[in-house]
């Protein structure tokens, strides 16, 4: 569950976090001056709980993800903490991290293309996690690989482990890309617009394979998107995000239905839905998110948003709006 800004730390149910996010910021070093790409995110998974981070492009989420996993570009710095376990994941040295990454946190890119090497067959990409992570012995690694390509439905799975990447399609390269993240049944998965790079019919039978696989291991999941209709049939809870600050906090179905910030409220109005007319035109958010140079003071979503009144030109905290909700905005009620 996210936190206030100000108050104590909530907790899922009765249940601690599987990693807790408290005041994470990412900062760039850039010739034009600091990037504020990240600032002040606070949230916490629970095992097993799927939470998406839902936000337009450049809203900070993918450098959350790698802030988390540290894995940050050279220009990049991170601070606050990133608790997993007891351990801050910030404070580690690059083994120790090596240790967690790809064992009990693995993550799944945009690009699955980019993010296989080339020149190793599926086999040996596969294998050397397990080899590595796990100490298993090369023919145990292969029959698990072999067993995990099967899970995510690839057929002649022996021959895909002698292919190389380019012999395959881009929904192959990414059930393998799913497949490669589950292999050493790690606790947390962490899914950057997963299937943004594949046609539609692939993506429906990707995100029904990430929440079968969730089921049978009880991973939890953190999956990035900047599609709200994606998160409908797949999320628990959803965290929407702004100019890299979090802008609301909801259960999914109270975001759908019972949005609490003006921003949220827009991009939920912006989802397609099957029973709409086709002559009913869809709401985009007018208006540019702030210059992440050069952060305003006030709500940052000031400028676009038709509520702002008086009191938006002091920072809002983020504050309850129901009990397992939280909202960034100065409003009692959103008004109709
Ligand atoms: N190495 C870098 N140097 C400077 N700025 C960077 C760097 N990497 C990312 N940024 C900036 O950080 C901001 C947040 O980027 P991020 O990749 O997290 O966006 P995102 O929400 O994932 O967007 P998208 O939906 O397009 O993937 C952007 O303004 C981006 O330009
Ligand atoms: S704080 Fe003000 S400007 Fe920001 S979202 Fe709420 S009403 Fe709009
Ligand atoms: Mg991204």
């Amino acid at each position: 569950m996210n936190q206030p800004d100000s108050a104590a730390p909530l907790v899922h149910d009765s249940t601690q976090p599987l990693l807790d996010i408290q005041d994470l910021h990412v900062r760039f070093n850039t010739p034009e001056g600091e990037v504020h790409a990240v600032n002040g995110m606070n949230f916490s998974i629970a095992p097993g709980e799927v939470m998406a981070i839902v936000g337009e492009s450049g809203s900070g989420k993918t450098q959350t993800a790698l802030a988390i996993m540290g894995l940050l570009a050279e220009n990049g710095r991170a601070s606050g903490r990133v608790v997993y376990q007891g351990s801050n994941l910030l404070e580690m040295d690059r083994r120790q991290l090596n240790s967690i990454r790809g064992s009990d946190i693995a993550m799944i890119f945009q690009d699955p293309g980019a993010s296989l090497n080339p020149y190793l067959t599926i086999g040996r990409q596969m294998t050397e996690v397990l080899v590595r992570h796990r100490r298993m012995s090369q023919s145990e690694a292969n029959a698990r690989a072999c067993e995990m390509l099967h899970q995510v439905r690839l057929t002649d799975a022996e021959d895909r482990m002698r292919q190389y990447p380019y012999e395959l399609s881009g929904g192959m390269q990414q059930r393998i890309m799913i497949a490669m993240g589950l292999l050493c049944r790690p606790r947390l998965l962490i899914a950057d617009e997963p299937t943004t790079a594949l046609d539609v019919t692939v993506q429906a039978d990707i995100n029904q394979l990430m929440m079968d696989l969730r089921r049978q291991y009880d991973t939890a999941i953190l999956l990035i998107t900047h599609d709200l209709g994606v998160v409908a049939g797949l999320a628990d809870t959803v965290t929407v995000v702004y100019a890299g600050q979090m802008m609301e906090y909801a259960p999914v179905r109270d975001l759908y239905y019972r949005p609490c910030h003006p921003y949220s409220r827009g991009l939920v109005r912006s989802v397609p839905r099957l029973d709409q007319r086709a002559d009913q035109v869809l709401r985009a958010i007018p208006g540019n998110p702030p210059n992440l140079l050069d952060m305003p003071s006030g709500c940052p979503f000031r400028d676009r948003c038709e509520f702002a009144f008086s009191d938006c030109t002091a920072y809002p905290l983020m504050r309850h709006s129901r009990a397992n909700s939280l909202v960034r905005c100065h409003l009692d009620s959103l008004p109709e």
